[in-house]
């Protein structure tokens, strides 16, 4: 007589976004998982009684939150769409910790780079007394340029300010979370219409229909490459790591303009880029001039020069 194991009961939301529906891909596709994937026409979780009453029926052993507003301009120059921003990256993180305490939930809920403000510390080598100019021990030493888990978060947006608002909450409102932290999102267009493209799937466009296209070399940090992100997820969450913050990104940190030339370069097409600076590129938002996530916890995902070929190999 065969035994059936009870499976685990994992909650996705946000699950038509890019993200989202990597998530509930991976999560589908090991028989242990019970999966049930909310957008928003299942559920709204700026809703504080919807999400209590809902989640509470549903009584899943994981809530992965991957709903969130993305739009950095727009909740910069609009008052409303700014309230917008705060209801769901702010206070709805909240609310899903909470009811994630309650039910003895794990919370898995993801944050962005733009947390941080853009200029790094830039450490100095093991010994070093940091008043000197440029001693021996500085001899062959690169440090490595970015944020890790630790820095101190001080954005310099208000979209940045909504994601730590989300945070704070999250931290402030359940024990068992992971909040993982990550930069510059890319794979298959979400599902619903409005969906923002990804910034590859912007400039594969206008590559083929411009001679020539003008690029930001500023901006250094990292991509991240949505199924590369689900499987780190899952793979945190079944190691049994410890709860709080993680940085999950491919290697390889770029400007917006080196990442263009790179996939002009794979994908044979031969429009002109041409470096311009971040003042050249009028946005209601300011963006940080360095957001480099360092990750000193987990195993590092692949380039994401590889993460694109593939992306670019099963996708056109
Ligand atoms: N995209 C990036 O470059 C980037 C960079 C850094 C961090 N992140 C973070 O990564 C995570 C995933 O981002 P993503 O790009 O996959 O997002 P996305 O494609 O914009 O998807 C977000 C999803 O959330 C849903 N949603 C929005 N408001 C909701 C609400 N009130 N209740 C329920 N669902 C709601 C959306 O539904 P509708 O389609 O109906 O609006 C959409 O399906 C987010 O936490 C985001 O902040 C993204």
């Amino acid at each position: 007589m065969s035994r059936k194991t009870e499976k685990i009961n994992v909650l996705i939301i946000g699950s038509h976004g890019m993200l989202g529906q990597e998530l509930v891909r991976i999560f589908k596709n090991d028989d242990d998982y019970k999966v049930t994937a909310w957008d928003r026409k299942n559920i709204d979780i700026t809703d504080e009684k919807q999400v209590k009453e809902k989640i509470k029926k549903l009584a899943p052993k994981i809530i992965i939150n991957a709903a969130a507003y993305n739009a950095v301009d727009l909740c910069e120059k609009d008052k409303k769409e700014f309230e917008a921003a705060k209801a769901v990256n702010g206070k709805a993180p909240g609310y899903l910790a909470k009811i994630a305490k309650k039910l003895d939930a794990i919370l898995v809920h993801y944050s962005s780079d733009y947390v941080f403000s853009g200029m790094p510390e830039i450490s100095e080598p093991q010994g070093c007394s940091g008043s000197c100019a440029m001693c021996h021990l500085h001899e062959g030493f690169a440090p490595e340029i970015g944020f890790d888990e630790d820095a101190v978060p001080e954005p310099i947006q208000k979209y940045g300010k909504t994601k730590l608002m989300g945070e704070i909450a999250v931290q402030k409102n359940c024990e068992n979370y992971y909040i993982i932290r990550i930069s510059k999102l890319f794979g298959k267009p979400a599902k619903s219409k409005e969906a923002k493209k990804s910034f590859f799937d912007v400039m594969l466009k206008l590559g083929k229909k411009q001679k020539e296209v003008r690029v930001v070399d500023e901006e250094t940090s990292l991509f991240t490459y949505a199924p590369d992100l689900a499987r780190k997820t899952k793979q945190i969450i079944e190691a049994e790591k410890p709860f709080g913050i993680y940085h999950v990104a491919n290697q390889g940190a770029c400007t917006w303009y080196e990442a263009v030339v790179e996939l002009y370069k794979m994908a044979k097409i031969k429009t002109k880029v041409v470096p311009v600076g971040s003042e050249d590129f009028l946005r209601s938002a300011k963006r940080p001039y360095i957001s480099t996530l360092i990750n000193t916890k987990l195993n590092p995902l692949r380039s994401y020069k590889l993460a694109l070929r593939e992306y670019l190999k099963n996708n056109f």
